[in-house]
């Protein structure tokens, strides 16, 4: 390998003179764009510079270039012929330089010392160091985009680097998210990767990546498909029927066990239990303790979290419940109480509910089951990218935040089982602040949506990584965020945004954020524990972009 020299006399920008920790002061005496001779001022912020300590060569961006306070008028034109203005910049120290293998290591090596030369680094040379920094020898690469200083050097990474880890995508609005993911997406295609994309606008309905389209509603293109409710919790189930008042919740928590229970026998009544023909349990002037009984016989099944029954029951199982703990002996129950008026109102809710076309992903049968189409995709190899719209799905209700929370705790649980040991998959959530660390439901009856939090924190050794883009980080907790290792952040302009990312992130330091606000669309700092130093990257446009485009006015 021939060494290119780093230290190239033309391009010498000026010479350290004060040098703290991270931060080197260097005297740029050719940074002054004066009348005619603007194009060979040399030293301007976000330029990437070397720094020659002898033996150790450093990289170093300079991140502020200014004059001495007492010079500032020397720049004035109308002042006659002015002394030499002498500018003085601010060098972030970012990396080393591995002269031998070529490439960035991250670290300083040494720190410059003052009176050491700086020199404005050469873009291919920075690229191809860059580059050299981060794919291993003969591996797939993806490539997500070129180097923004590094004269046209794509900016590789081996796929583990970015798949094998939880990677998250920020920005504001317009930042570039969309369209980053859907690049992420061809690269992921062309590398032979597994991923599940959720997609709630329905943007990214034309990507040539996708395999398959699934819909929760009629949706052009896609398959239609249902999540079976026996897969969601009595805590989701509550959250989406909100029992109210004292009694409510305890009575519907009842009549699910009751419920369970009936399909845990299969609808073969226990001795002294009653199943009605509407298939629901009798309770009223019943013996009790058969009914405890049978329970305790079929605890499994009863303790289980999943609604394993009859959704259609329910409603007619919660008035059931309503009867007297004890009636004319304490053997029995009693009949009918004043609960029955108590619980009318959720009785008619939960009526209203599992019928409404609203809550049709849940609760109706129209299409294939996802729990089924996500099988067949684990296990057929060729299936690589599906795509499942959240476009059709209704915000009333919570349903969108419930429904996703429960297929990523399906996912969890495949995980969980080993599913995805052999062939990895990654989950990719536009939007993703959406599901995250929030609780829907009231004061009574809430659920936590955690499920993709849990996957960022736990998913990695079970083989199943996500990808999350989002424009509002700091409604990401702290723990999940912390947990998304490759940052690839786009123009962020919200300062508490910018920070959520800077404290979750080692490695994007408040000098580097300083950029951020600047980025064009498009544009990136991408940062990683493989990543030398935060690199500004432009991503490379989508085979065919998303479709993001708003009503047209
Ligand atoms: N890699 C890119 N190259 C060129 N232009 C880009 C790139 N990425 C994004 N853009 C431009 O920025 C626009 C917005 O991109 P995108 O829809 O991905 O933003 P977003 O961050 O997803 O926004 P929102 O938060 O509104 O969903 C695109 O329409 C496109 O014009
Ligand atoms: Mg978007």
């Amino acid at each position: 390998m021939t060494m290119r020299s780093l230290v190239d006399p033309d391009r010498y920008v000026g010479t350290v003179t004060v040098v703290s920790a991270s931060i080197a002061q260097a005297n740029l005496p050719q940074a002054t764009a004066r009348p005619e001779r603007r194009s060979l001022a040399r030293g301007a912020v976000g330029d990437f510079v070397f720094i020659d300590c002898e033996s150790v060569k450093l990289l170093g961006r300079i991140i502020e270039v200014k004059l001495p306070d007492n010079e500032r008028l020397s720049v004035e034109p109308a002042m006659g012929s002015p002394p030499e203005p002498h500018p003085v910049g601010r060098i972030q120290l970012l990396a080393s330089v591995d002269q031998k293998n070529q490439k960035l290591v991250r670290g300083l090596r040494a720190h410059p010392r003052i009176g050491d030369a700086v020199y404005l680094a050469q873009p291919e040379l920075f690229g191809d160091l860059a580059a050299n920094s981060l794919s291993g020898s003969d591996q797939l690469s993806i490539d997500l985009g070129l180097l923004s200083a590094g004269g046209g050097i794509h900016l590789k990474l081996p796929p583990e680097k970015l798949f094998g880890r939880h990677c998250g995508v920020f920005g504001a609005t317009g930042g570039g998210k969309s369209w980053t993911i859907a690049a992420i997406l061809d690269q992921i295609k062309a590398n032979g990767g597994k991923c599940i994309l959720f997609d709630p606008t329905g943007e990214f309905a034309n990507l040539p990546s996708v395999t398959k389209h699934y819909a929760f509603n009629e949706e052009e293109g896609a398959e239609r498909v249902h999540f079976p409710y026996t897969q969601t919790t009595e805590e989701d189930l509550f959250a989406l029927f909100r029992p109210s008042g004292q009694s409510q919740g305890p009575k519907l928590r009842e009549a699910m066990r009751s419920l369970k229970l009936l399909r845990a026998c299969q609808g073969i009544e226990p001795e002294g239990v009653v199943f009605t023909a509407r298939k629901t349990v009798e309770k009223a002037n019943q013996p009790r303790a058969p009914f405890y009984n049978a329970l305790d016989s079929h605890r499994d099944a009863i303790n289980s979290p999943l609604c394993d029954f009859r959704i259609t029951s329910l409603p007619e199982q919660v008035t059931a419940e309503c009867v007297w703990s004890t009636g004319n002996n304490t053997d029995n129950w009693g009949g009918p109480d004043n609960s029955v008026a108590h619980c009318e109102t959720l009785v008619a809710r939960i009526k209203t509910l599992i019928t409404t076309h609203q809550l049709s992903c849940l609760f109706g049968t129209a299409g294939q089951s996802l729990v089924q189409v996500l099988t067949d995709f684990f296990a057929n190899d060729a299936d690589d990218i599906i795509r499942i719209s959240f476009r059709s799905v209704h915000f009333e209700h919570n349903t969108r935040e419930i429904l996703l929370n429960v297929i990523g705790r399906y996912l969890l649980g495949e995980a969980r089982k080993g599913s995805f040991r052999a062939r990895p998959v990654i989950v990719a959530l536009d939007e993703a602040h959406q599901s995250l660390g929030r609780t829907v439901g009231d004061e009574y009856a809430s659920v936590r949506l955690e499920s993709f939090g849990i996957i960022a924190k736990e998913g990695r050794k079970y083989g199943l990584t996500s990808i999350m883009a989002t424009q509002r980080p700091r409604d990401i907790p702290h723990d999940v965020l912390s947990q998304l290792r490759t940052l690839i952040v786009h123009r962020l302009t919200n300062d508490e945004d910018r920070l959520a990312v800077e404290r979750s992130c080692g490695d994007l330091d408040k000098n580097a954020a300083m950029f951020i606000p600047t980025l064009a669309p498009g544009e990136a700092i991408i940062v990683g524990p493989d990543l030398p130093a935060p690199m500004p990257i432009q991503i490379h446009e989508p085979l065919i972009p998303p479709d993001s485009k708003g009503p047209d006015y």
